[in-house]
């Protein structure tokens, strides 16, 4: 019974400062003793560093595609990539941590990534996804984070990794494209993603999520049915026979920016204190987790004791997660 933490003190999905500080945070606040306070064993090799990344292409960008041709299609194609803000970037760091956590996975840990900002989760799931398979996807989050290069109105690649991962973006037209620098990333099955949380969905989000079928409980439903209701629900959609393995993506902004204000795209109407630590305890009592995601964690955004209660509220649901109990 091994946990693998995954610090990746990264923010290139979004365009605000500091996010990239949450993982360290989280482990200055005490969260492996934490874990290890639970009966596991823990294994943190240090935050990556994706120092052999750079951060920007070093040679006068080629247009997006890789080349220049009237063709309507292609110039269509280069002014959606040309809205994405750091796509190479987001790609390669990425691409890293899926290997990170495909081999912490194989290796039979079960891995925490800590982040950084959401685009991560691009990479963990589909680490997850080459070690497991079968594996289903709990999102949550008050955003749904599925805009495609098309949809998206901010450019910023936390809004959008759930289109990669399930497979809503065009083909690479050709290698040289940045599309190509997504290729590595794993299918989802859209009927194996839940969400649960949402309350901040644009309509090009909203279109997407009907067209697919993407079952989703957002704050209404979490209002309507309660959270244990909803949890069970969302089981059921994603692992009726409760075998297949789970991925739970945890978005800090999912809960009520009165219980967690320092992220980055606070949404009020969210998740209380316990609704959080229910979805984890019960996700750890289904015995299937086998992967987990606690993003956009941003300790450079709000005063000093909201960034105390934000990374104590973020220990804490990965305790939960992880076993943690009331009695
Ligand atoms: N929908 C907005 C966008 O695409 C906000 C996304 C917020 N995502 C997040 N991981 N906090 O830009
Ligand atoms: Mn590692
Ligand atoms: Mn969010
Ligand atoms: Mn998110």
């Amino acid at each position: 019974k091994t946990v693998a933490i995954l610090g990746c003190p990264f923010s290139g999905g979004q365009s605000k400062f500091g996010v990239d500080k949450g993982p360290i945070h989280l482990v200055e606040a005490g969260l492996i003793d934490q874990i290890e306070g639970l009966g596991w064993r823990v294994v943190f090799d240090g935050h990556h560093q994706f120092e052999d990344i750079p951060a920007h292409p070093l040679a006068p960008s080629p247009p997006p595609n890789g080349i220049s041709s009237n063709d309507s299609a292609v110039t269509t194609l280069d002014a959606s990539l040309a809205k994405l803000k750091n796509p190479l970037f987001v790609a390669r760091v990425c691409e890293s941590v899926a290997d990170a956590v495909q081999a912490h996975a194989e290796s039979g840990q079960l891995p925490v990534t800590l982040g950084g900002d959401h685009s991560l989760a691009m990479g963990t799931i589909s680490g997850t996804l080459r070690a497991y398979d079968q594996a289903c996807v709990i999102w949550i989050d008050a955003h749904a984070d599925i805009n495609t290069i098309e949809s998206t109105d901010s450019g910023n690649i936390h809004g959008m990794p759930l289109s990669f991962l399930l497979g809503l973006n065009p083909p690479a037209p050709n290698p040289d494209s940045i599309l190509a620098k997504y290729e590595w990333v794993s299918r989802l099955p859209s009927e194996r993603l839940v969400y649960i949380g949402l309350r901040d969905i644009e309509k090009g989000e909203k279109d997407i999520l009907k067209k697919h079928n993407i079952k989703a409980f957002s704050m209404h439903e979490v209002d309507r049915y309660g959270i244990g209701k909803v949890v069970e629900m969302a089981l059921d959609h994603v692992n009726p026979q409760r075998d297949r393995p789970i991925h739970l993506s945890f978005d800090v902004d999912a809960l009520d920016p009165s219980v967690a204000p320092s992220t980055g795209t606070p949404v009020r109407g969210g998740l209380t204190f316990r609704e959080g630590h229910y979805i984890c305890e019960a996700i750890h009592e289904t015995g299937l987790l086998v992967a987990l995601d606690l993003m956009e964690v941003n300790p450079a955004l709000a005063d000093a004791e909201s960034v105390r209660q934000t990374v104590t509220v973020g220990c804490s649901l990965v305790r939960s997660a992880l076993g943690e109990t009331l009695l």
